[in-house]
């Protein structure tokens, strides 16, 4: 029988793949110490045949990572299959050396996951893929565009555009439009590297007049790419603006300031539990384990 280990960043998503793989849910317990240091108990019985941890990377961060090899570590110790799914992948924005002198955190990612007796990690709307390829392990990448597109259906917005906030993401509005049987477009982007202050360079617009727009990106963290692309678009008359992502950080009071530059509606999924976090990926990620 499957076991699925619960790491306490994702323990709704571990319980509904559980329930799916008709798996052994071992529900972890987690105590920090004053000093910042995790202490971590499973709760059940780990069985010798394939398990699965379960443990998104969002803040804080680091210690979520550490408990996400930790719980491989031990896993480890029972199987030699250990599947890591991390529905959101911190540290992916890191996969290459933008500046001299960054270091590729994706790489010292992969070398650990390695390390402590991964075979395979699953991951949900990697930021780039280019990240992946410099894991040693076997790696998949699953998306949750048609379970947002999904969602989107039911709203029966009138001819709806869908938009990209920059080139990068244009593939995946591409997706989701195709999906979604609507029309895209990607908008220019452009982020200091050094301050992380972001500009829209695209100038007028005139398709996006009247119309129901769709922001797709793969993630929000402080907001500054949705607030910018919100209030270029807003100044080309466009109707309501409604967000989609899979990944929804919301650092700080992120939301707060992208409903005052005008979104009508943010819509994310369960890779980070929250407020806007409706849609579920955990069907879509059963899929990539059976
Ligand atoms: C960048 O290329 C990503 O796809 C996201 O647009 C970005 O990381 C979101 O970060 P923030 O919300 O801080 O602008």
């Amino acid at each position: 029988m499957i076991s699925v280990i619960a790491g306490n960043s994702s323990e709704e998503i571990a319980k509904k793949l559980s329930k799916k793989l008709n798996g052994n849910l071992i529900k972890t317990e987690i105590r920090i110490f004053p000093d910042g240091e995790s202490k971590i108990t499973l709760k059940g019985k780990i069985s010798k045949d394939k398990i699965i941890v379960v443990q998104s990377i969002f803040p804080p961060v680091d210690s979520n990572l550490f408990q996400a090899l930790s719980l491989i570590s031990k896993a480890r110790e029972y199987s030699s299959e250990v599947v890591i799914v991390v529905p959101y992948l911190g540290y992916a924005r890191q996969d290459r050396e933008f500046l001299p002198g960054e270091i590729v955190s994706m790489k010292v990612l992969g070398q650990l996951f390695k390390g402590v007796g991964a075979s395979k990690i699953i991951v949900v709307d990697i930021h780039s893929k280019i990240g992946l390829k410099l894991f040693r392990i076997k790696s998949e990448n699953v998306t949750a565009i048609p379970d947002l597109v999904g969602y989107f259906k039911k709203l029966n917005l009138k001819n709806p555009l869908v938009i990209s906030p920059d080139q990068g993401g244009k593939q995946r509005a591409k997706e989701f439009a195709d999906e979604y049987k609507s029309e895209f477009l990607a908008l220019k982007k452009q982020r200091d590297r050094k301050t992380g202050k972001v500009q829209i360079k695209t100038e007028n617009l005139d398709e996006v007049q009247g119309r129901d727009l769709v922001i797709v990106d793969d993630m929000i963290s402080t907001g500054g790419s949705i607030i910018k692309a919100t209030e270029f678009l807003k100044k080309q008359k466009c109707k309501r603006i409604f967000v989609a992502c899979t990944h929804a950080l919301l650092i700080d009071d992120a939301e707060k300031k992208i409903r005052k530059a005008g979104v009508a509606k943010i819509i994310s999924t369960n890779t980070i539990p929250g407020k806007t976090s409706i849609v579920d990926v955990s069907n879509t990620i059963a899929k990539a384990i059976e």
